[in-house]
């Protein structure tokens, strides 16, 4: 999106603002669609957990997504914005039998990932089809929070557990219609892919009645110009012919499935805040905008770098600052960056704001979190509100009686 229409957006709806370009959702997407174009079935589930508004998700659903989910919440999401039951996978981490039976009870593909709660579902529910997530023990992703495919790992049952698992699946005689693995996000190289693909593949010959083996996500994005990023298109070459190959093996035409969250939304974003102070000290010039961590915390969290650009004064001299937050804690979105000068009240926009961004935000210091827009057919919509104080008191009990001054004290002897 071009920053005059940032601006003019940001005006009209005020920042700290979120801004989602539904164009750049639909070309990610179709992107992904065509590097797999020769896979016979194909199953792109966006993985609700990266950008979840509504909006977005049903947005997904016109674009012929499936929906991966995580939590019990985000199924029910998930079926609001119109995705059927069996367009969504259920993929939880350490969750509670009763709530993968909430799941099922809705229709949705469950997938689980030890084997303490893969038999309690298979006693349970022997007819349901279940599918596995596996852990093919890998070293993937740009940072270690997000590398959950090695053997220190919490997530997926261990390949070395196969005949564990495939003991509990004859014994309570249930159906394994998937198998699937997530190694990481941000993974760069493809052979990482290709190789952790060759266990998988492996992994499937022991069960002979799969529908879908489900590759999960990682995709890396650019963060700038120039950025290097996953190469979705040789990937798409190289995993079509070997796929390909191994359904001939099996004997069956298998979905191949993906789960990306960033890959579609994450360049699609824009986060717009404005500039409280320019604050000179004797090393560094600071500019702190009316936001913080509260709402955008990846910085802090994994050291990402969004571009950071001045779109008030794109034409201004650069010069180098460190642009933070308003959060009483150490709060930098980015230190030393070259950016055309700085006034108090210009607009700062965010790039790569779309992923793990408004999902993460929190009310950290009693503040507001931002509105979100979509980038529509040309037109602005507003998809989310900006909270007001009435959110921050919504659901505290206030016990005002507890500490009224007029309660006889104690009376201490
Ligand atoms: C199980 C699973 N699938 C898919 C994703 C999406 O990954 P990405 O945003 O890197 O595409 C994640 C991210 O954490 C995940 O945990």
């Amino acid at each position: 999106m071009d920053s005059n229409t940032l601006l003019e957006i940001t005006r009209e709806f005020d920042a700290p603002l979120y801004v989602y370009d539904a164009n750049k959702i639909e070309s990610q997407f179709n992107r992904l669609n065509n590097a797999f174009s020769g896979v016979g079935k194909l199953r792109l589930n966006y993985a609700a957990k990266a950008l979840s508004n509504i909006a977005v998700l049903r947005l997904m659903n016109k674009l012929g997504a499936g929906l991966d989910t995580v939590s019990i919440q985000e199924v029910k999401l998930g079926l609001m914005a119109g995705f059927q039951p069996e367009s969504i996978i259920f993929t939880p981490n350490g969750v509670s039998l009763e709530e993968i039976e909430e799941a099922a009870a809705l229709g949705v593909q469950i997938n689980i990932d030890n084997l303490s709660i893969l038999e309690q579902f298979g006693n349970k529910f022997p007819n349901i089809p279940v599918c596995i997530r596996i852990n093919p023990h890998v070293m993937a992703g740009g940072n270690s929070n997000i590398s959950v495919g090695h053997i220190d790992s919490k997530f997926g049952i261990s390949i070395h557990q196969i005949p564990h698992l495939l003991r509990i699946v004859e014994l309570t005689n249930m159906n394994i219609n998937g198998i699937h693995m997530h190694t990481g996000s941000d993974i760069l190289d493809i052979d990482v892919f290709l190789y952790a693909s060759e266990i998988l593949f492996e992994t499937a010959k022991n069960f002979k009645n799969l529908e879908f083996i489900d590759f999960g996500s990682g995709f890396k994005v650019p963060y700038k110009a120039g950025d290097i990023e996953t190469n979705i298109e040789e990937l798409g070459k190289k995993l079509t012919t070997r796929f390909n190959q191994f359904c001939e093996e099996y004997g069956k035409e298998l979905t191949l499935a993906f789960e990306p969250g960033k890959f579609l939304v994450s360049e699609a974003g824009y986060f717009l805040a404005k500039v409280n102070v320019v604050k000179q000290t004797t090393s560094t010039v600071f500019a702190s905008v009316d936001s913080g961590f509260n709402h955008l915390i990846r910085p802090m969290l994994y050291g990402s770098n969004h571009e950071i650009s001045n779109i008030s004064n794109p034409k201004g001299r650069e010069r180098y600052y460190s642009v933070v937050g308003y959060i009483c804690e150490t709060d930098t979105f980015g230190s030393n960056r070259r950016i055309n000068e700085i006034s108090e009240g210009d607009i700062l926009c965010f790039k790569n704001a779309g992923a793990y961004c408004f999902t993460m935000a929190s009310n950290y210091n009693s503040r507001y979190r931002p509105a979100e827009v979509l980038w529509y057919n040309g037109k602005a919509h507003l998809i989310r509100k900006r909270e007001t104080f009435d959110d921050i008191l919504h659901n505290q009990v206030d016990v005002q009686e507890l500490f009224d001054k007029s309660t006889p004290k104690a009376i201490v002897k």
